[in-house]
């Protein structure tokens, strides 16, 4: 397969990178990747599929929101969330459906956030479960047959140095376990399904 990975020189993308390139062609994209794109700008989603063209299925794994006390939150702050981590990758289904291949698929992010309470993540937890409900209200009206999934993953292991002082208290997974949720949406049949990786 030809598998796009949007985000795919980070910490989660590269791992699935990593699990998924001995058996197809992966490509890379990312502000600064192989092939260059901002979900932040439609401009930019459009010009990266002109520039990929067809693929089989498509990965996002980017997507920021702004961690803040509630005291210190404004409507700003969660729009950048909202416009960035939610959009994004909406707009990357939206104006990428018509590169994907009949029975391709989209596989999204989201993140244990708002399953599960964290100080300051208010903003997450809305993106994360708005992300989850448009998988949910979409998967049966996707043209050509396209499978849409959402990789919803506790914090990594190997994040733990950048963001483990919120996350105190909560086992974490080595990111290899959330390649491996990747692979299954990509490689597998199932559409309109939430992969927890917790
Ligand atoms: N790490 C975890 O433990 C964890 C757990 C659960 C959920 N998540 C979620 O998984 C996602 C990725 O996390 P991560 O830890 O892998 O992040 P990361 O290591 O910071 O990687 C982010 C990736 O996204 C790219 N990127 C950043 N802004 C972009 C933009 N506007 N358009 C396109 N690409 C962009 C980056 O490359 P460039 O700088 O070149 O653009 C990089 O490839 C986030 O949404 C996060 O909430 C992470």
């Amino acid at each position: 397969m030809k598998i796009l990975i949007v985000g795919g020189t980070g910490m989660l993308g590269s791992a699935i990178a990593k699990e998924l390139s001995p058996r197809h062609e992966v490509i890379i994209a990312s502000r600064k990747g192989d092939v260059v794109c901002d979900i932040a700008s439609e401009e930019s989603i459009k010009a990266m599929f002109a520039k990929v063209g067809e693929v089989d299925a498509v990965i996002c794994t980017t997507g920021k929101v702004h961690f803040d006390d509630f005291s210190q939150m404004t409507a700003a702050k969660y729009q950048m969330g909202l416009n960035h981590k939610l959009m994004g990758q909406v707009n990357l289904v939206l104006l990428g459906a018509p590169f994907v291949k009949e029975n391709g698929s989209f596989t999204l992010i989201s993140g244990i956030i708002g399953l599960e309470y964290i100080k300051t993540g208010s903003c997450a937890a809305m993106v994360n479960r708005a992300l989850e409900g448009f998988v949910k209200g979409v998967y049966k009206e996707m043209p050509k047959h396209i499978r849409i999934n959402i990789v919803c993953p506790t914090i990594v292991s190997e994040s733990m140095e950048l963001y483990g002082a919120l996350f105190e208290g909560f086992p974490s997974i080595p990111v290899s376990k959330v390649a491996l949720a990747f692979a299954q949406s990509v490689e597998g049949s199932e559409t309109g399904k939430i992969f927890p990786v917790i």
